[in-house]
């Protein structure tokens, strides 16, 4: 199925019908955020699920019941999607957590107004994008990838899900002119992960000894990750979710474009990064090469 069968235009981006209605989008926008509430924000693929994680067990001090029980979209919902709807998000106690992959300029009013913490969460782009092309082959409600070319050149002009991965960087990550950004942390995967823990925790005002801290980092490995059900997406139906054609948890790893491109796919990928790039507020870079 195409584009204009699988997806919505919600402000110039794509956006999965699956996923999102008009009620979903309205309720989005009319969100009443708390200055206390945790917004996990990313570009697909970037490591969503992870944090996902993560928050809830820095939250919970290391108490696994959440993410033992809860399935991550109920636990750290997606504010846009259809489920938020069901979910009284209003009733929820603070600190609430939860995710988004709506672009900055995007952000409900109240958004700006509160300026709610946020933890954005960013990767390599060319593994988020050997990332993406393994979902749409798996994922029934995305248009299929068709060739590597095909979605190369789809990817690198935003004609995917959610835009374009340069402008969502760019828009949150010049979201202040202040350095550091008073309410928004960055964050990359896979990285070091007692790091992250603590860079998390100590954003989020949470003191963990260090045994909670080892204990989380440890249950966020990507091996263990994958046995947790409420994680790994298996509650999924496989004729909307396919692992045989592809796991969601596939390989975790820096790096795996190189398995993937060609040099010219390589080339083509750099030009145009290096152009859209340049007037990013990037504080740390990956190897992209
Ligand atoms: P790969 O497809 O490269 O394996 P999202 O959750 O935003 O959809 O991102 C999914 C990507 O994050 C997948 O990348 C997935 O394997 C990776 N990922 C999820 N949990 C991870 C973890 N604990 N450690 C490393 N990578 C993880």
């Amino acid at each position: 199925m195409t584009e204009a069968e699988l997806y919505s235009q919600y402000k110039g981006v794509y956006l999965p019908n699956h996923l999102h209605s008009p009620e979903s989008l309205n309720h989005f926008e009319e969100f009443t955020f708390r200055t206390d509430d945790i917004i996990i924000v990313t570009y697909p693929k970037s490591g969503t699920t992870w944090t996902q994680e993560i928050v809830p067990l820095i939250q919970n001090e290391g108490d696994m019941a959440s993410v033992l029980t809860l399935p991550n979209w109920d636990r750290v919902p997606w504010l846009e999607e259809k489920r938020a709807l069901e979910l009284n998000l209003d009733q929820r106690p603070s600190p609430r957590i939860f995710a988004s992959h709506i672009h900055y300029s995007m952000m409900p009013k109240s958004f700006y107004k509160v300026k709610p913490k946020v933890i954005y969460v960013m990767r390599n782009p060319k593994d988020v994008f050997t990332s993406s092309f393994h979902y749409h082959g798996m994922v029934s409600y995305l248009v299929n990838p068709g060739t590597v070319d095909e979605f190369l050149a789809k990817f690198l002009s935003g004609q995917v899900m959610y835009g374009s991965w340069f402008e969502h960087v760019k828009g949150w990550l010049n979201a202040e002119d202040q350095d550091p950004c008073p309410f928004l942390t960055s964050c990359l995967l896979p990285c070091d992960l007692k790091e992250s823990v603590s860079k998390i925790a100590h954003f989020m005002g949470k003191s963990l000894s260090e045994e909670v801290s080892a204990k989380i980092a440890d249950h966020c490995r990507f091996k263990n990750m994958k046995q947790n059900k409420m994680s790994n997406y298996s509650l999924v139906p496989e004729e909307i979710m396919d692992q045989k054609k592809s796991e969601f948890l596939r390989k975790g790893i820096i790096g795996d474009w190189k398995n993937f491109f060609t040099d010219a796919q390589t080339e083509c990928f750099d030009a145009v990064y290096e152009e859209r790039i340049k007037d990013v507020k990037l504080t740390f870079v990956w190897d992209l090469n």
